[in-house]
């Protein structure tokens, strides 16, 4: 099945079968990096959503855990465990997550415990927090936890029923005893609306890097598509308003390209100084047939980096992927056609470069780069342009066709 897919991305960590979307609860504990994400075990649609988690010492080789979190018949997260989390409580990993019972228009902030090992996990019967008393709001999912000042806060995504996307806020009197304090942020004009266009803000992360205050937002947009791009505000975080307030400065693009969502970060601490970001890659290009043939669908990006260039946050792959170069296959060619078997592989760029995928006498023109790098493992590509763009995209390789590397570049087969 997937495993002999020459499109599925063998060196990213998922399962061999079955729906992944969003990375959740990304940490990192005594030496080991935790990413557990959206799955759908049994089919590759979403449905049926469980936490699963994946383990890694260098974050590029990964092992698959058991499934972490479960919805369960009867509870709050029957119909889902959505998306979330991991935070301590005192020294006790908690898990973070969006409960829903029936439909995603009532959703509860529902928790889960382990142990340090984050293999062990209990899921509390009751949410802690539930809708707001608010009638006009109409989606709140996708809890996320930050500390200002000394105190601990929480924000959740959100939308108005009139289509308004907004920033929950809460106060945590404890970690489990939140408190709705009022919009963080809402959308719809100024600068909010110009950067993160949307019905609803998904998966919030709020975090400072390089000094800057960042919100990063999933733009849920129905004029686009449902799901569409992945942006970030800068501005200042300060003490007023409900509680907190975020004013907008300024704003950009996380990934330029089609096929990329809902990242998650995790914020530089002294244990892990970098800030981390890993991303969902749907299949929204790949016909409905292949996807069920193949039984599978959904990656992580790899491991990126996150730092401001110029004003700009910018992303490029952790320096760890490097240690998957296996051999240089071509050092200058004019056109180098990747050998089938080689299903992973980075294009280093210092001029011109394109990857096309040939079959038989059609091709297409997957990307087209002036300096940076293209990684490709099977269907999934990630760009990093000079620059600092990053740009994830998706092209699926068939049993007969061939990727080209065309420009003056350096081809490396990468694997485990
Ligand atoms: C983002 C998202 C989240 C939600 C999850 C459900 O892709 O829609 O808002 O919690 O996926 O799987």
């Amino acid at each position: 099945m997937s495993t002999t897919d020459p499109a599925f991305p063998a060196l990213h960590g998922r399962p061999d079968q079955g729906w992944i979307n969003d990375p959740n609860g990304c940490t990192y504990v005594d030496g080991t990096h935790h990413v557990f994400f959206q799955l759908n075990p049994d089919a590759p649609t979403h449905g049926n959503i469980h936490w699963g988690h994946a383990t890694s010492t260098d974050l590029v080789r990964w092992t698959q855990q058991p499934i972490a979190l479960f919805p369960r018949i009867g509870a709050a997260d029957a119909a889902g465990v959505w998306s979330g989390v991991i935070a301590l409580d005192g020294d006790v990993p908690t898990a973070y997550y969006t409960g829903i019972a029936e439909t995603e228009h009532d959703s509860q902030v529902m928790t889960a415990t382990s142990n340090r090992a984050l293999l062990e996990w209990k899921q509390e019967q009751h949410g802690i927090v539930g809708m707001p008393e608010e009638p006009n709001i109409g989606d709140v999912r996708d809890p996320f936890l930050f500390t200002f000042n000394g105190s601990q806060y929480a924000i959740q995504g959100a939308g108005y029923k009139d289509g308004t996307p907004v920033i929950l806020l809460y106060r945590c009197h404890t970690m489990t005893q939140w408190e709705y304090l009022g919009p963080l942020v809402t959308g719809g004009a100024g600068v909010a609306a110009e950067w993160a266009p949307a019905q609803i803000w998904e998966c919030p992360q709020l975090f400072r890097v390089d000094g800057q205050w960042v919100l990063m937002l999933s733009l849920w947009n129905l004029d686009n598509h449902d799901l569409d791009r992945v942006t970030y505000l800068t501005g200042e975080l300060s003490e007023g308003g409900a509680g907190l307030k975020f004013l907008p400065t300024g704003g950009g693009l996380i990934d330029d390209g089609p096929d990329f969502y809902a990242p998650q970060v995790v914020a530089s601490t002294a244990a892990e100084p970098r800030t981390l970001m890993w991303g969902w890659s749907w299949e929204k290009s790949r016909p409905e047939a292949d996807i069920h043939a193949s039984g599978w669908a959904g990656v992580l990006t790899y491991a990126r980096e996150l730092s401001f260039r110029d004003g700009a946050l910018v992303s490029a792959p952790v320096a760890e992927v490097d240690t998957l170069r296996a051999a240089l296959m071509s050092d200058g060619a004019e056109t180098f056609t990747v050998p089938v078997q080689t299903r992973a592989f980075e294009v280093l760029a210092a001029g011109v470069a394109e990857l096309v995928l040939v079959d038989g006498g059609s091709e297409r023109v997957v990307a087209r780069i002036t300096a940076g790098r293209i990684l490709v493992d099977g269907s999934l590509i990630e760009i990093f342009a000079a620059g600092g763009t990053a740009r994830t995209i998706r092209a699926y390789p068939t049993a007969t066709s061939r990727f080209e590397v065309r420009g003056e570049v350096v081809v490396n087969a990468l694997a485990l």
